[in-house]
């Protein structure tokens, strides 16, 4: 009867990389984290997405040691992480033993809740996390990647979703990275999941335009399973609605969380002063926390528009910005509308703004978006034409496959050449795999210095982990 909402809490992920660039470190989190376990969540995001690279570039942490410690100090908590399918957590294309592996080590080190995506909604470039994340007896979450298109309808995501349950998907997240979904789609696409899958669904959107809580309330009443919430600390803005007002709101009715508002409370105490010092060093800009309307009108996620602010401003045409925004939907449209995430996002504004700055449209091709055309990210939502497709890529063959398949096994030559004065786990292996520019210098400051959780550098003979 009663149908219990279950919350995911992002406050350990998603929730710092969307409003404080991911700056949140394990110190700041720990005094806290026996106090959010007993809270009951279904779920805490807390590990994955830009976390990892976080980590090791800015706040010289091991993320493997930051998820190890957090797993102890939640022990009663699944521990979910974000993961790029074929891409892991960097930037291009991994050879499957390299995903395998990665999968394995999240897994072996406290990842209970593996949600991955793909920016085309390719599943090809799914399949092998997929396989690996059921192999390791974890729960495997798919996303589908949303946005708006022609293409993009509900029987375009309802038939996505179908495949990777079909896939081994034990639930599947409707993963609205710009905030676009209002609330009368997010009832029918609820509605039409529900109806055609056996598996939970999951609800992901962002504030950035405002529409979040109500989206989520219509998702709810239409039999969402699961919503992604922030600690209203670090919630709204380009984050996520406030866990505590989301909690608060379904008391009483038949979708009740079941969660105490004053175990949250002692939660919410704690990141409360953690926002004000990031108010205070400027970290937390207020330009993130209101509503960007922007985004209700030009349906691009909040973070690219301020990428073509700046990518204008450096080019001297910051006058065209207005002709950019027209822009944007045409070189979508020509390559096949990509949902805007990373890495498409980038390489269609990039397109954009060349397209206009230089007065013809294509006269100069970044090397990203010629790879999009050739499908070296995969297939296209919808298929880019063959004219298109010639002007883009001349007598240069198109790729069809799984784009993986054109890379060899590589986990023995990420390990052989490994520079062994580094090694102080298996995983290190991984780390310099997908951070191969930044990893050595976080590796070298490892060496003399540890990290430890007090938030200061100790020795390392005193590394101290708390329980
Ligand atoms: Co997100």
């Amino acid at each position: 009867m009663a149908q219990k909402v279950k919350i995911c809490e992002t406050i350990l992920r998603d929730a710092h990389q969307s409003l404080i660039a991911t700056r949140m470190r394990l110190d700041e989190m720990l005094p806290i984290l026996p106090a959010m376990d007993e809270v009951g969540f279904y779920s805490c995001e807390c590990w994955g997405g830009a976390t990892f690279d976080a980590c090791i570039r800015f706040l010289d942490e091991d993320p493997w040691e930051r998820l190890r410690v957090i797993r102890k100090n939640m022990p009663n908590t699944k521990l979910q992480m974000l993961f790029r399918g074929q891409n892991m957590l960097g930037y291009r294309h991994y050879a499957d033993d390299a995903v395998e592996y990665f999968v394995q080590k999240s897994v072996d080190n406290g990842i209970d809740i593996i949600r991955i995506f793909d920016a085309l909604n390719d599943i090809r470039n799914l399949e092998t996390a997929i396989k690996a994340t059921k192999k390791m007896g974890a729960h495997m979450q798919a996303a589908i990647s949303y946005t708006t298109s022609p293409v993009h309808n509900v029987e375009y995501f309802v038939n996505y979703a179908k495949q990777l349950e079909s896939a081994g998907a034990d639930s599947i997240c409707i993963k609205d990275m710009a905030g676009l979904i209002n609330p009368t789609v997010a009832t029918e696409l609820v509605t039409a999941l529900k109806g055609q899958l056996k598996i939970p669904v999951n609800l992901h959107t962002h504030y950035t335009s405002g529409l979040a809580s109500m989206s989520c309330l219509k998702a709810i009443e239409a039999g969402v399973d699961i919503i992604d919430t922030a600690m209203s600390p670090l919630a709204l803005g380009t984050s996520h609605p406030a866990t505590e007002s989301m909690v608060a709101a379904l008391q009483g009715t038949p979708y009740d969380t079941g969660l105490d508002l004053k175990k949250l409370d002692i939660v919410r105490a704690h990141f409360a002063k953690l926002r004000q010092k990031y108010l205070d060093s400027g970290l937390l800009s207020p330009k993130v926390m209101g509503v960007d309307a922007n985004t209700l009108l030009y349906q691009v996620p909040g973070g690219m528009l301020s990428n073509l602010v700046s990518q204008l401003k450096q080019a001297g045409k910051e006058d065209q910005f207005e002709d950019v925004l027209k822009e944007i939907p045409n070189v979508r449209k020509d390559s096949g509308y990509p949902p805007l995430v990373t890495p498409t996002s980038q390489i269609v504004g990039t397109q954009a703004v060349f397209n206009v700055i230089m007065g013809e449209r294509y006269k100069m091709v970044t090397k990203e978006f010629r790879g999009l055309v050739k499908g070296e990210y995969g297939r296209t939502p919808a298929p880019i034409s063959p004219e298109f497709r010639k002007q883009i890529l001349g007598d240069e063959q198109p790729i069809d496959c799984r784009p993986a398949d054109l890379i060899a096994p590589e986990l023995d030559k990420l390990r052989a050449d490994f520079p062994q004065e580094y090694l102080e786990q298996d995983e290190d292996v991984l780390t310099m795999a997908m951070f191969p520019q930044v990893a050595p210098k976080f590796f070298e400051s490892r060496k003399n210095q540890k990290y430890g959780v007090d938030g200061k550098h100790s020795d390392k003979e005193n590394k101290v982990h708390p329980a």
